[in-house]
């Protein structure tokens, strides 16, 4: 975990005594809708179809018990009861009272959390790998430099009124687990031939109404050179993005006019300016932020332990370990994920009091630490093996370890109709439908690793174009339609889906998805070919024709 110090703490409280003065001038009819709109925005707060919506963020994932506790306590008191994990490392309370805000911020103030820059044209919540830290394939842990990315980037002057948002992500292995392609900087922390640790920059990629994989920029960037070269990109995107169309503002579509060798050499320059200049980070204030983070004092554990022997004849814990747990740097311990994807649930909803037990979980087995993934799921991330067959009645009993983490029924949504303003279909009725076709785990497994994404609108809160197959929800004649993509992939190969044909109405698509899956394992070459990799080989046509053919 990272100890934050006064600085940050003194800077959380002062947000939140200053938004307290505008929510009660907002009441006061002292300042109108669209006045008080920026100043929600600057704390996370939107303004949705049934209510406001507010969005607090989590950097680079990481919760220790006690802010998970102040979660559940903040849906509880404030909200319905339950929160919704996003795509983005955030958490989104979709029912919360304008009076109850600056409450509800005071509240998690009081443990670190705040909703500081999780909305506006600012740089938004810096993301990572969730098994930061604990990843055995990690070059060093990632969260390191997302922390120094998150204090330079909070409140940046220069940066608090870009064209639009700005998002980014890192990892630090070679399989990429924070989607950085498609993020408007994604960083790779990786090692050089002489050592050195630095990053792989790669640029320009998002999802939205133009989708781009992002493009690598420089091949590596020495870590004390980072700031600075950020700083670079970001001043050239400030005075050239456009301000003039909303939908060409963001930094892909600059990178995309510029091309990337133009767009390059533009940083260059600006980077000439900055670089060892006051950006400059040295060994000692890496060193300073590298110490803040405290790792747990690990025992020497068998990584064969005899609880775990005991277990393996309950086919019911088997199916789960073999699906949710995963090496961990420590051969004892491993990190387990908590699957929010429930037969016949919402995807990324926890309520209050499962939120409080995983909360007592993480004190019991994971040394009071949680992690939360981009796919909408959390991680318990140093649990001792000898204790996976106890932490794993406890989740069961919860309702989180239903043992799909990356197969079919591992859907990531966005709010869709349900809640959201922008929506043209809804999202999770489809996602809960999908679910229950796929609910046999043995079916399940059988098909593989196969990751769907549902958005209700060209926004892409879903990620729909880089899910195997994505769907997107459009409107036609007054009628929820949707299109299906399939092919696309958000890791270290991401790429764009491919549309199979025309959309479909609401009631077909958990058929139109099941059609896709039986072709995919009528056409796959072995077991072990991937839904991703079998359209990769044969391309749309086959499974439009099966699609298609009835319809
Ligand atoms: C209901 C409240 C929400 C609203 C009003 C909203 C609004 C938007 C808008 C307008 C965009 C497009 C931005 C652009 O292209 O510049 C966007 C993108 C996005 N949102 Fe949301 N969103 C909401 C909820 C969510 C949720 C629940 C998630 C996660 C499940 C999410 C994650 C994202 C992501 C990942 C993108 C894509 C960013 C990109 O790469 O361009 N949002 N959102
Ligand atoms: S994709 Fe569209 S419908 Fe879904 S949350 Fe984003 S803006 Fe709303």
């Amino acid at each position: 975990m990272y100890a934050y110090d006064e600085i940050d703490q003194t800077l959380v409280d002062e947000r939140v005594a200053e938004f307290r003065d505008q929510v009660q001038r907002r009441l006061s009819g002292e300042l109108t809708e669209d006045e008080f709109k920026p100043l929600r925005l600057m704390n996370g707060v939107y303004l949705q179809l049934h209510a406001y919506m507010f969005r607090v963020a989590i950097p680079y994932g990481t919760l220790s018990s006690a802010q998970l506790r102040k979660l559940a306590h903040v849906a509880r008191k404030y909200d319905r009861g339950y929160g919704h994990f996003t795509t983005r490392q955030n958490i989104q309370f979709n029912w919360i009272a304008l009076k109850d805000l600056p409450d509800a911020l005071a509240d998690l103030a009081e443990v670190g959390i705040h909703a500081m820059q999780t909305s506006g044209n600012c740089t938004r919540n810096v993301t990572a790998d969730q098994w930061g830290g604990v990843a055995p394939d990690e070059v060093e842990d990632p969260r390191v430099w997302a922390e120094i990315l998150r204090q330079h980037t909070a409140l940046h002057p220069e940066f608090s009124f870009l064209p639009r948002k700005f998002k980014f992500a890192i990892t630090a292995s070679d399989h990429d687990r924070a989607a950085i392609k498609v993020h408007d900087i994604g960083l790779r922390l990786i090692r050089n031939e002489q050592g050195e640790t630095g990053f792989e920059v790669l640029v320009g990629g998002g999802l939205g109404r133009s989708p781009f994989i992002g493009k690598s920029i420089k091949p590596f960037v020495r870590g004390r050179d980072i700031l600075s070269y950020v700083e670079a990109i970001l001043r050239v995107y400030n005075q050239y993005g456009r301000r003039d169309n909303i939908y060409k503002a963001r930094i892909k579509i600059l990178v995309h006019e510029l091309g990337i060798e133009k767009f390059a050499a533009e940083v260059e320059q600006a980077w000439q300016e900055v670089a060892e200049g006051p950006l400059t980070l040295d060994d000692e204030m890496i060193e300073d932020i590298r110490s803040r983070f405290v790792y747990p004092a690990y025992e020497k554990l068998p990584a064969m332990p005899d609880e775990l022997r005991a277990a393996a004849g309950d086919a019911r814990f088997e199916a789960w370990r073999r699906n949710s747990v995963a090496p961990h740097r420590e051969p004892g311990y491993a990190i387990v994920t908590l699957s929010l994807k429930p037969v016949g649930g919402p995807p990324g909803d926890a309520t209050a009091d499962q939120i409080d037990a995983i909360a007592d979980l993480a004190d019991k087995y994971s040394f009071g630490e949680i992690r939360v993934g981009h796919e909408q799921n959390l991680a318990l991330p140093h649990v001792a093996r000898r204790d996976l067959p106890a932490l794993w009645a406890a989740l069961d009993a919860l309702g989180v370890a239903t043992p799909n983490v990356n197969l079919v029924s591992d859907i990531i949504a966005c709010p869709g109709l349900d809640y959201c303003s922008l929506a043209n279909a809804r999202s999770i009725p489809i996602a809960q439908e999908l679910t229950r076709r796929f609910a046999n785990h043995e079916t399940a497994n059988l098909i593989g690793r196969l990751h769907v994404n549902i958005s209700g609108c060209i926004n892409a809160c879903g990620h729909h174009h880089v899910g195997h197959i994505g769907i997107l929800g459009v409107e036609k004649n007054d009628q929820e339609f949707y299109q299906i993509t399939i092919g696309g992939r958000a890791d270290e190969d991401a790429r764009v889906g491919d549309l199979i044909g025309p959309a479909v109405p609401y009631a077909e698509v958990a058929d139109v998805v099941e059609d896709i899956v039986e072709a995919y394992l009528a056409l796959r070459e072995k077991p072990e070919e991937l839904f991703v990799d079998t359209v990769k080989r044969i391309g749309v046509e086959p499974f439009k024709e099966r699609v298609y053919a009835t319809r």
